[in-house]
């Protein structure tokens, strides 16, 4: 079974007050709510205080980024074994932001993956198109780029227990999501793609939407077969929206 996943990205935000005080009540909260897996990525700094807020709730912890190496001469690094000694266990990686801010190209993305599971930590594989990409019809193309550079090098076992996040960069940001229709479409995409080289591997692979998800559209994205989760930026910030978006969620109806 696809169990719900829900991510918060918090990005460059927060402060020690901050964190006390959200996660605080987001694990208060979480007593109430069943069926869906719920994380945290702050910034890397906040990483302890956060685990140590999150206590023995079901809140899980996640990080933002990881670097291809495992320990050495690596100056303002942080390695998977570190993210995995702190107690996080979902790490994103390819996030647009990097790969247009920091030049982080597949190459480089494919070896933070492995990075990730030579460590037992979970990948979050960050995907999508730009606006023009999408304009021109390459949205599909794109995708199964970014997801070959892995799938080629270690096959379509080394999916298991890791997590895709569809992030088409026109909606991360804009308050312009795409609408559950397209996203399905490229969802279905993604797990047949994966499906072609194994499907059971592509059965339980938890794919996530990212993009602009609010409390406002959360429900109508979860009505879709093959979104099993989503990953917030802006929304994960504000605490009622942010359960909102847990609600829906763990109401979910297709839990394959
Ligand atoms: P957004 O960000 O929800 O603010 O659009 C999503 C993301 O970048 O992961």
């Amino acid at each position: 079974m696809r169990h719900p996943l829900v991510i918060g990205n918090w990005k460059l935000n927060g402060s020690k007050k901050f964190i006390d005080k959200f996660i605080i009540g987001l694990c208060h909260k979480l007593d109430e709510i069943e069926g869906c897996t719920v994380v945290i990525a702050p910034p890397v700094v906040y990483l302890d205080q956060a685990k140590q807020a999150m206590c023995n709730s079901k809140l899980l912890l996640g990080a933002q980024n990881v670097d291809i190496n495992c320990s050495g001469a690596f100056t303002g690094e942080i390695s998977a074994s570190m993210l995995k000694d702190i107690g996080a266990q979902y790490i994103i990686i390819g996030h647009s932001e990097r790969r247009s801010l920091h030049s982080e190209d597949d190459q480089v993305v494919a070896k933070k993956f492995f990075a990730l599971k030579n460590t037992d930590l979970i990948p979050v594989l960050c995907i999508g198109e730009t606006a023009a990409e999408k304009i021109a019809g390459q949205t599909k193309t794109i995708c199964a780029r970014q997801i070959d550079v892995i799938l080629q090098l270690q096959g379509a076992e080394v999916f298991q227990n890791t997590v895709i996040a569809y992030e088409p960069i026109w909606a991360i940001g804009t308050g312009c999501a795409a609408t559950a229709e397209q996203i399905q479409t490229i969802h279905k995409f993604i797990r047949d793609h994966i499906a072609q080289k194994d499907s059971k591997i592509a059965d339980q692979l938890i794919i996530q939407y990212g993009g602009s998800v609010t409390k406002n559209n959360a429900a109508e994205i979860f009505s879709q077969p093959d979104i099993d989760g989503v990953l917030v930026g802006g929304a994960s910030l504000i605490l009622d929206s942010f359960i909102e978006i847990i609600k829906s969620a763990s109401t979910r109806q297709h839990k394959i």
